[in-house]
């Protein structure tokens, strides 16, 4: 059986789309027929809750227990429509931070532990907390590719250097596999000039890593994942058409650039 692909969407800064992306990555995986492990590294649980509609017991499959503990199984989740594929989740919660806490917990073990975890599935959604931690560190080690979102802001900018040199660090010490696949903006506002500026200097000073398409702010996309859906999915109104297809877009580069490799 072939070995998954792992994939992540990683900065160290909150609101930026990293999860609403792991979520609509897994959807999509599953329409493309693949069988997809989401696991929850944030003790916030935001992944965990836009696939999960419903209340659940959070000790049937906790992602903790890939770093800790006896480790569990993943437990299936029900997709809003059929496909072939399927998704399920190691959920995340606030224990996480044992992981942090713990300095008997090594930074390999999460990528050991999901060889298990993850083993008949086709990829691997991690979704990381908005910190330059273990955690992140650990996913980088398990991952086969990363995608920094971002929204077009200064603070959301100004972390991407050191989010590089971290990767570079993974890179040498643990990981010399680890494909980064680029930036993509998230949140754009298509009418603000500052947008745009960001987006340009950005194009300047790394040509090859600012993806070509981008998803802009739209109120259709955090509606769907309140309701644990993806956004080309339910009643279509024009705006959340576009949503639709541009997030598609984007996520279908990513995954044909995933299972190319
Ligand atoms: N393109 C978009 N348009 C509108 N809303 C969006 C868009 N992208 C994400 N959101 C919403 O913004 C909020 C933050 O997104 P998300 O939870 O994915 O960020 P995050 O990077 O995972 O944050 P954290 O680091 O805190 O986990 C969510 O409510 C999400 O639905
Ligand atoms: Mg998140």
């Amino acid at each position: 059986m072939a070995k998954p692909k792992a994939l992540l969407f990683a900065i160290q800064k909150g609101g930026q789309g990293k999860s609403m992306l792991s979520t609509h990555t897994a959807f999509l995986a599953a329409e493309r027929g693949k069988k997809v492990l989401a696991a929850d590294l944030d003790g916030q649980g935001t992944f965990s809750r836009n696939l999960v509609p419903d209340e659940f017991d959070r000790d049937t499959a906790p992602s903790l227990s890939l770093f800790t503990g006896t480790q569990r199984a993943p437990m299936p989740i029900s997709l809003p429509y059929r496909t072939d594929g399927t998704i399920s989740l190691m959920s995340g919660d606030r224990r996480l931070v044992q992981v942090d806490e713990n300095p008997k917990i090594a930074v390999e073990t999460l990528r050991t532990r999901l060889d298990k975890c993850a083993a008949g599935a086709d990829l691997v959604v991690l979704d990381p907390p908005p910190t330059l931690g273990k955690r992140l560190r650990a996913a980088l080690i398990a991952a086969d590719f990363v995608v920094m979102p971002f929204v077009p802001a200064r603070e959301s900018v100004d972390g991407l250097g050191d989010l590089m040199d971290t990767i570079e660090e993974v890179k040498q010490e643990y990981n010399p596999n680890l494909k980064v696949i680029g930036l993509l903006a998230n949140m754009v506002n298509s009418r603000s000039g500052f947008d745009r500026r960001i987006l340009d200097d950005l194009q300047a000073a790394a040509p090859d890593m600012l993806l070509p398409m981008m998803i802009h702010d739209r109120t259709s996309i955090s509606g769907a994942m309140a309701s644990s859906r993806p956004v080309w999915q339910g009643s279509q109104g024009e705006s959340q058409k576009k949503a639709g297809a541009e997030v598609r877009q984007a996520l279908n580069h990513i995954l044909d650039t995933v299972f190319k490799n």
